[in-house]
């Protein structure tokens, strides 16, 4: 906060600002290619590294993941910016709450704060971009319930853009809450069991009529998918970066978005 006795900024070195206008102009360049291209029709980004960023900056835990909810309000500039038509993120894995009580209860008064920031959001409302949470809301107290159906009920009359926020999320579960639908419809005689194909599997899962995402982005340097969009990925492109979370800046956003634009897709042929 600045206060009048606050100390003034230091005055950036020439090299920073040097640096700085160098990195802008990579950005333009890069920005330019990438609208010259297509871009992924989803992309899904694996939101990781918020703690270890809290360590490495003498933070507290809740701070790494109040830096992440920034950057995500950041992100969804950059993707309107490339004009990213869908968007999912992975905020809470079904796994995470198995972390200690106090972190999954900071966790959850953040995304309560944030759904309804999000439903408020001008941005949502100029762009038109529908909110949906994809996972196990049982899992969730009733506020966060409650604020996700109001981000949800603002904005479920757009259909420009797709943001959606996977939380309470698991791949497993997403499957299994699909077979269990797909089993009681086959009891009720409303299914035949030669009719399950890849469609009615996909139309029951909580993507439901999302295409599969083109691009998985994952931060934070691990190489893995946890348990993220199983179904969906299977033939995803993958993108790992090392940089944490909260320190993402546009400039890799943009290298990930190039990196796949310059992959050949094969899907088995
Ligand atoms: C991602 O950051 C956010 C959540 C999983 C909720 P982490 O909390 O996993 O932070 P790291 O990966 O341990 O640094
Ligand atoms: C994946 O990150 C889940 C989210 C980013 C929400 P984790 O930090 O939970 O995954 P692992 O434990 O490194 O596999
Ligand atoms: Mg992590």
């Amino acid at each position: 906060m600045t206060t009048p006795s606050s100390k003034p900024t230091p005055r950036r070195g020439i090299a920073d600002t040097l640096a700085q206008v160098a990195g802008g102009a990579v950005e333009q360049r890069l920005l330019k290619e990438i609208r010259a291209g297509p871009v992924p029709r989803h992309l899904a980004i694996i939101m990781d590294g918020n703690r270890r960023y809290a360590e490495s900056h003498g933070l507290e835990r809740e701070q790494g993941h109040l830096r992440g909810k920034d950057k995500l309000e950041e992100l969804l500039d950059w993707c309107l910016e490339v004009g990213l038509r869908t968007l999912t993120v992975y905020a809470l894995s079904t796994e995470n709450f198995h972390r200690e009580r106090a972190e999954v209860e900071e966790l959850m008064r953040l995304f309560e704060e944030n759904f309804r920031r999000i439903g408020d959001d001008p941005r949502v409302h100029q762009h038109q971009i529908r909110v949906r949470a994809l996972g196990n809301r049982a899992l969730l107290p009733p506020p966060v319930v409650r604020a996700i159906e109001y981000a949800e009920m603002r904005t479920q009359g757009y259909d420009q853009y797709r943001y959606n926020i996977a939380l309470a999320y698991g791949g497993r579960e997403d499957i299994l809450q699909a077979i269990r639908t797909i089993a009681t419809e086959v009891k009720e005689g409303k299914l035949k069991p030669e009719e399950i194909d890849d469609r009615v599997v996909s139309s029951r899962l909580y993507t439901q009529d999302l295409p599969d995402p083109d691009l998985i982005f994952r931060t934070s340097g691990e190489e893995r998918i946890s348990n993220f969009l199983l179904w969906q990925s299977a033939y995803a492109e993958l993108y790992f970066c090392d940089v944490l979370w909260p320190g993402l800046r546009k400039l890799d956003f943009l290298r990930a978005i190039h990196a796949y634009q310059l992959r050949r897709r094969r899907y088995g042929t």
